[in-house]
This record gives C-alpha cells, sequence and structure tokens, in this order.
C-alpha cells in the first residue's frame, strides 16, 4: 500500500536549505509537474460521503460568497481567492501533528513519521500564503475575515480530529480534490490569455529560492509546483484516511526522509551546497 501512494506522487527531490530554518520539502521538474491531474476518490462508506459531504458545502458557500467565476476573475480575484483559502490550509496539518505528538508522549508509543509529515504539509501551505502575499497586502477587512475564518475551521477541525481523525484526513484528501482543481483552472486562465498581468509576471523570489526555480522562472512554474504540492497532500491524506493510522505500524505512513530509497531522485543537495558554502565562509574568516 505504501508503495502504491509513493508512486501516485508527482515525481520529485527533497531539499532543505540549511540557513533558512525550514523543513525538507519536495521541489519539481516542470516537466514532470506540467500535467498534474485533478482526480477524484470515490466515497466508500457513510464516512467518506460525510467527508465529501462537507467539503462540497464549503466549497459552494465559499464560491457563492466570494462570487467564484472563472471566467470573470481578474488576477487580483484569484489572488484574494488563494491567500485566503492558503491561510485555511495551513490549519490541518498543524493540528493533526500536534494531536499526534500530543498523544505520542500521552501513550508513550511512538509515531512512526506521521507528526513529521503533518507538520511539513502545514508549513508548506504556510510558505504557499507568502509566495502570494508578495503580491499583495491584504487590507484590515481581509484580515479580519482571515481571523474569523481561522477562529471558526481551527476549533472546528480540532474538535472533529479528536473524534474521528480518519475521516479528517478524508475531509483534507477531498478539500485537496478541490484545490488541485482550483489551480488547474488557474493555469487553463492563464494559458487562454485572460490573465494579462501575470502572463508577464516572473515567480516570486522567495518560491524561486524555495522551488529551486531559475531567476527568470514565470509565475506560471510557481503556480504548477503549488499544484503538485496540493496534489501531494491530497494523495497523502486519502492514504492516511486508508490505512489504521493509530494501531498497525507496519501501514504507517513512511516519511519522506526515512525511506529515502523509496522515492526516485531523492537528494539534499541544497544542504550540501550550503553546508560547503558555509565551510568555505568561514575558512574565508578563519584566513582574514
Ligand atoms: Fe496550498
Ligand atoms: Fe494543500
Amino acid at each position: 500500500m505504501v508503495k502504491k501512494f509513493l508512486d501516485k506522487l508527482p515525481k520529485h527531490q527533497v531539499v532543505m536549505h540549511a540557513k533558512s530554518h525550514r523543513m525538507a520539502h519536495m521541489v519539481y521538474s516542470m516537466k514532470a509537474i506540467e500535467d498534474v491531474e485533478y482526480t477524484h476518490r470515490k466515497t466508500e462508506g457513510i464516512k467518506d460521503k460525510l467527508a465529501h459531504g462537507a467539503v462540497r458545502l464549503v466549497r459552494s458557500s465559499f464560491d457563492f460568497f466570494s462570487r467564484y467565476d472563472p471566467e470573470k476573475m481578474t488576477e487580483r480575484d484569484w489572488m484574494n481567492r488563494a491567500i485566503f483559502l492558503e491561510t485555511v490550509a495551513g490549519v490541518p496539518g498543524m493540528i493533526g501533528g500536534m494531536s499526534r505528538h500530543l498523544r505520542s508522549l500521552r501513550t508513550l508509543e511512538r509515531d512512526h513519521g506521521w507528526i513529521h509529515h503533518l507538520l511539513q504539509e502545514a508549513e508548506n501551505e504556510r510558505m504557499h500564503l507568502f509566495f502570494f502575499l508578495t503580491m499583495r497586502n491584504p487590507g484590515i477587512f481581509f484580515r479580519i475575515a482571515i481571523a474569523l475564518g481561522q477562529g471558526i475551521f481551527f476549533n472546528a477541525y480540532f474538535l472533529a480530529y479528536l473524534l474521528a481523525p480518519r475521516t479528517c484526513h478524508r475531509f483534507v484528501g477531498y478539500l485537496e480534490e478541490e484545490a488541485v482543481h482550483t489551480y488547474s483552472t488557474m493555469i487553463e486562465q492563464l494559458d487562454d490569455g485572460k490573465l494579462p498581468y501575470w502572463s508577464e509576471m516572473k515567480a516570486s523570489p522567495e518560491a524561486r529560492e524555495y522551488y529551486g526555480l531559475s531567476d527568470d522562472a514565470p509565475l506560471r512554474e510557481m503556480i504548477l509546483a503549488i499544484r503538485a504540492d496540493e496534489a501531494t497532500h491530497r494523495d497523502t491524506n486519502h492514504h492516511f484516511a486508508d490505512i489504521n493510522a493509530w494501531d498497525d505500524v507496519e501501514q504507517h505512513m513512511v516519511t519522506i526522509i526515512e525511506n529515502k530509497e523509496k522515492i526516485s531522485g531523492l537528494v539534499y543537495e541544497h544542504l550540501e551546497d550550503e553546508k560547503k558554502q558555509i565551510e568555505a565562509e568561514k575558512s574565508q574568516e578563519a584566513a582574514e
């Protein structure tokens, strides 16, 4: 099951930037992620239906209130949507990681890699947020909406996670299906020339550094990489919902770090490069 799950993820490498204080994360070759697709996992049983129903409800009410209409949306509308959704997307991973961390402390049992993965997912979503924030600074009403959204969603998800963690992972799996769909629509609009400012723009500097993109990488590459991240969250969370998270050690999520040989092309090249750079700087300082 683990092998099947890993095969689903977009082909990637994992890097760690020694000086950035960030966790290891995935980077991609643009070729490999050009056609990351929207996929839907069929619901099986009442809990899946509940999770899927909840996502449909959240999505349609958000679409209604934010007047979602891809054909008419400008760059600014897309930006608002992405910023708001990324502030929400960073919540589940943190709650999952925190809950499992506390559970491990409480039950004196190991966690086998989930905590790490979930916290990494939360950080990855927060990075998506900051990539978009370099292009727009939200005003006071937007910030209030973000704070309210967080207050409601954090508490609701936390309670639900205490009661039914697997269904919560299924919920996130379905939510990320929607995220892949949204970013795919964004890319389509961009390719159809309907977002003229964005077709001229470069990826934000932070995104270029994070994903190891070239200095003149277009904004499109940043969106492709974000969509690939969302596809990873989708498949990982569906996987978490499939396995018996709490008891069956054999089936536990294996972390990307512990099982590097299972993921093609995994490297820590940035870490190595930066180590060398730090050493070079040190010896230069010593020589002076
Ligand atoms: Fe995201
Ligand atoms: Fe996501």
